[in-house]
């Protein structure tokens, strides 16, 4: 019988401290006004002194364990998409390991910024219906708030620090039977590295950097790959438009979700949105807005969720699961 990726749990964490769009205003040339027109945020939530991508990954990890009825032990794999690790090396998702308790299976951290977290679905997904392991935790944390630039009103405004998690677990299900992960799709386009950057690096400055972008053109970019990563993962599924139940995109911008849905004739209706409350939290941004409506009961078990981001790189990709 084949094997099929399940997601048995999800889980997520934000940090205490909120920051408004008013408190911003105080610091730079912004207005809440301006925020909430031009991207829908209104807050986000920056982590604490010394709280670091490792604690964010760690609390929604044992929220989504907790959620699937697991103990760490039982985990073969973890990743960690993170553009913000802990340290250059070794990886942030080592330490989570260390906190969780285990020392089974292996970790490794996944760098494909705001894709991380669908690009992390997707390689556990083969992983697992390989046979090589049967379980994995994939988490998104970032701590974006480190390498923001408070000076640049372009691109302060628009990031937040959280973390999601999924449990996966590979099972055997009946031949024909469509159930878990139907598939993944994944895209890159180094030709666009500079659109959106860090200008730093451990090869390159030696320090982390701050974020630069050129708003615009990423706006762009993203409605259009999203759109067609989308189609593409329909179309492999021999899937319309009319079978989604739920949207669960990045949550980058209202714009981009209401331009992304206008293009696919989607209603918001059934868009998970959840980027006023946190702004964009990068790779942990997927699995914060399905961990949400998976709580507050929108997604129910059976419904087709298409799971879709972009990020720098660029990178994009979608993950159609029947969940
Ligand atoms: N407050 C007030 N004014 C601001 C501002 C802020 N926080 N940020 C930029 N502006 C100003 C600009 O300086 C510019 O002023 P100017 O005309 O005097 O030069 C003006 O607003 C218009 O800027 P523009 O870049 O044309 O705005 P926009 O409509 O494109 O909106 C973004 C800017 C960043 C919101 C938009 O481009 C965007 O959402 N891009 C995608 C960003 C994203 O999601 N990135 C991550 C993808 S993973």
């Amino acid at each position: 019988m084949p094997i099929m990726t399940q997601i048995i749990g999800t889980g997520s964490y934000l940090p205490e401290r909120v920051v408004t769009n008013d408190d911003l205003a105080k610091t730079v040339d912004t207005t809440d006004e301006w925020i909430r027109d031009r991207t829908g945020i209104r807050q986000r939530h920056i982590a604490a002194e010394g709280e670091l991508t490792s604690d964010l990954a760690f609390n929604a990890a044992n929220r989504a364990l907790e959620a699937a009825g697991m103990v760490p032990q039982e985990i073969d794999m973890i990743i960690v998409g993170t553009t913000t690790p802990d340290h250059t090396f070794p990886a942030t998702s080592a330490r989570v390991q260390a906190m969780l308790n285990t020392g089974n299976g292996f970790a490794f951290d996944l760098q494909a910024v705001c894709s991380g977290f669908i690009y992390g679905l997707s390689v556990a997904d083969n992983f697992i219906r390989m046979g090589q392991i049967n379980t994995a935790l994939v988490i998104g944390a970032e701590t974006m708030s480190r390498l923001i630039d408070w000076q640049d009103r372009n691109t302060c405004v628009l990031f937040g620090d959280g973390a999601g998690a999924v449990v996966l677990r590979g099972e055997e299900v009946a031949e024909g039977e469509k159930r878990g992960v139907l598939s993944t799709h994944l895209h890159s386009n180094g030709h666009l590295y500079d659109l959106l950057h860090a200008s730093g690096g451990p090869s390159w400055t030696q320090t982390a950097g701050h974020i630069r972008m050129q708003g615009k053109d990423v706006f762009r970019h993203a409605v259009t790959n999203l759109a067609s990563v989308v189609d593409e993962a329909l179309e492999a599924n021999g899937l319309g438009y009319d079978d989604i139940d739920w949207l669960v995109p990045h949550q980058a911008n209202q714009r981009i979700l209401d331009g992304t849905a206008r293009k696919l004739g989607l209603p918001k209706s059934r868009v998970v949105v959840t980027v006023a409350e946190h702004a964009n939290t990068s790779a942990a941004s997927v699995p914060l807005a399905l961990d949400t409506a998976v709580r507050d009961g929108r997604i129910q078990r059976g419904q087709l969720l298409m799971m879709e981001a972009m990020g720098a790189g660029l990178t994009w990709g979608a993950g159609l699961v029947r969940f």
